[in-house]
């Protein structure tokens, strides 16, 4: 079997290398020549675990070109990008690879659509596109199967995970799914294009609409004088509850964006665009606690510390770390930014001493592992504030290096400065608590070691 595959990013290289080390003859088509010429040259153009031991092994079946060739299987894994003013889906790419298709298709051809899209994408535009073949649907074959593999993740998800998958009709349903059967591990689902549409869609609005509801009990905690992350746990034990964390707003490539996907031509969905909403209010109301944590500090600077989406990636895509910024560079802050995994960010990326040096509040906004790391003892700061988003910081060794830590969604009841840490934290004896701080401390607890006594 000839697989040619268009689009060679974060899902269409994985893809394409998986069919070649399961027997297929692999076209891996790109139209950036440096995809193309890095491929032929031996080298992957991203990382990802795995991904180059796949690619040595893949090798002898695989080519890349910046054209498709004619093949048995045309898989299209182009970007589907929100626009970010009118809020609709850019189906440009998705259109262009249909028609780069349809000069080389023939009868019993399958193409198969792996780009997110709006429920009835495959139908109304990608077999148009491709009927200008002469050939009409249905006499070729036409199948969505959307991708849900996470970053970091990629390869054993695309292995393991279920998949949905959706014919334009029955042949095709069933030839799609004999296909990913090649290597796929986890169970295949049959359905119909529309269906496998509206599946992937809806996955990520659920977890969007989630996280809104997350953050707006933050928020309600804060106003009820409870601590979010702490109630949470306890919900969360309810055996049919399950509460995702808050956090500065949601971003990546999916969950900020399907939602939009998905309501695109609807007039009716309320609960989704205002859960967008929500999410996307969250840099505003992170600023909102550092205005509250900075009153009358002159030229105050601000410590970004994670600008990634989210912990441990070097993602920036939608990341609310731009809107943050953007909003306090706006009201005057001087903003500094540390992040070790970012390489490439629309705003200068410094060392961590460097970011910190002289700031007046550290924010932390994603949640990498290395944060939490940090020695607070190494920092030299202007004011000694920490405010963290995602909950993750070590908040005693924050303490008794004399910082006022906040916590995202933590209203629990403030104890005055120096005061009676040790009955609200665990072990830290009175004459280690900090020195008064600017403002009083609200119940910092370190990572693991919550408490559900208090409540
Ligand atoms: N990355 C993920 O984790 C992920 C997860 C689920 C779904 N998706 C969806 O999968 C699709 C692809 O995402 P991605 O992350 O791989 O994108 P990407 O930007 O990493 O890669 C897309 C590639 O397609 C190429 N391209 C554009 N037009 C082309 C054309 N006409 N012919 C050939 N190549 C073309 C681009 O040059 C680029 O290299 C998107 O719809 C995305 O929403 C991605």
């Amino acid at each position: 079997m000839k697989i040619c595959v268009l689009g060679l990013g974060y899902i269409g290289l994985p893809t394409a290398l998986l069919f070649a080390t399961h027997g297929c003859d692999v076209v891996g088509c790109d139209v950036k020549q440096s995809v193309v010429d890095s491929l032929n040259n031996g080298k992957i153009p991203f990382d990802e675990p795995g991904l180059s031991d796949l690619f040595i092994g893949a090798r002898r079946r695989f080519t890349a070109k910046t054209v498709p060739e004619p093949a048995d299987v045309f898989l299209i894994a182009v970007p589907t990008p929100l626009d970010p003013a009118t809020k609709v889906s850019d189906l440009t790419y998705v259109r262009k690879a249909a028609g780069m298709i349809a000069p080389l298709l023939e009868r019993d051809d399958l193409v198969v659509l792996e780009s997110t899209v709006p429920p009835g994408t495959t139908e109304r535009l990608v077999a148009p596109q491709l009927e200008k073949s002469g050939v009409r649907a249905g006499e070729f074959m036409l199948a969505h199967c959307p991708e849900r593999a996470l970053p970091g993740r990629t390869l054993h998800e695309m292995v393991y995970n279920s998949r949905v998958i959706g014919g334009y009709d029955r042949r095709s349903t069933e030839y799609a799914a004999d296909l990913y059967r090649i290597f796929v591990r986890g169970e295949i689902h049959e359905t119909d294009a529309k269906t496998a549409e509206f599946v992937k869609l809806m996955e990520n609005t659920y977890r969007d609409v989630s996280i809104a509801l997350a953050n707006e009990f933050a928020q309600l905690s804060e106003e009820c004088g409870v601590n979010v992350w702490s109630a949470i746990a306890l919900a969360n034990k309810h055996p049919r509850v399950s509460i995702l964390n808050p956090g500065p707003g949601v971003g990546g490539h999916c969950i900020a964006i399907d939602p939009w996907f998905l309501t695109e031509n609807s007039t009716r969905c309320k609960m989704i665009s205002m859960a967008r909403e929500i999410n996307d209010s969250m840099p505003n109301y992170v600023l909102h606690l550092i205005r509250r944590l900075l009153p009358g500090v002159k030229d105050a600077s601000i410590a970004v510390l994670g600008v990634a989406y989210k912990g441990n990636v070097d993602d920036t895509r939608e990341s609310p770390a731009i809107k943050f910024i953007q909003l306090a560079e706006n009201e005057g802050y001087d903003v500094r930014c540390y992040d070790p995994y970012v390489k490439d960010f629309l705003y200068p990326l410094l060392p961590l001493d460097e970011a910190t040096a002289g700031s007046d509040c550290i924010v932390v906004l994603a949640d990498h592992d290395c944060l939490r790391r940090i020695d607070p003892a190494a920092i030299r700061v202007r004011t000694k504030n920490l405010l963290d988003t995602r909950h993750i910081m070590d908040y005693r060794r924050w303490v008794l290096e004399g910082f006022t830590v906040r916590i995202l969604g933590d209203g629990s009841p403030t104890l005055p400065p120096g005061e009676g840490i040790e009955s609200r934290e665990s072990g830290l004896s009175p004459s280690l608590s900090p020195p008064a701080p600017a403002v009083s401390i609200s119940l910092p607890r370190p990572p693991g070691q919550e408490r559900e006594d208090f409540l």
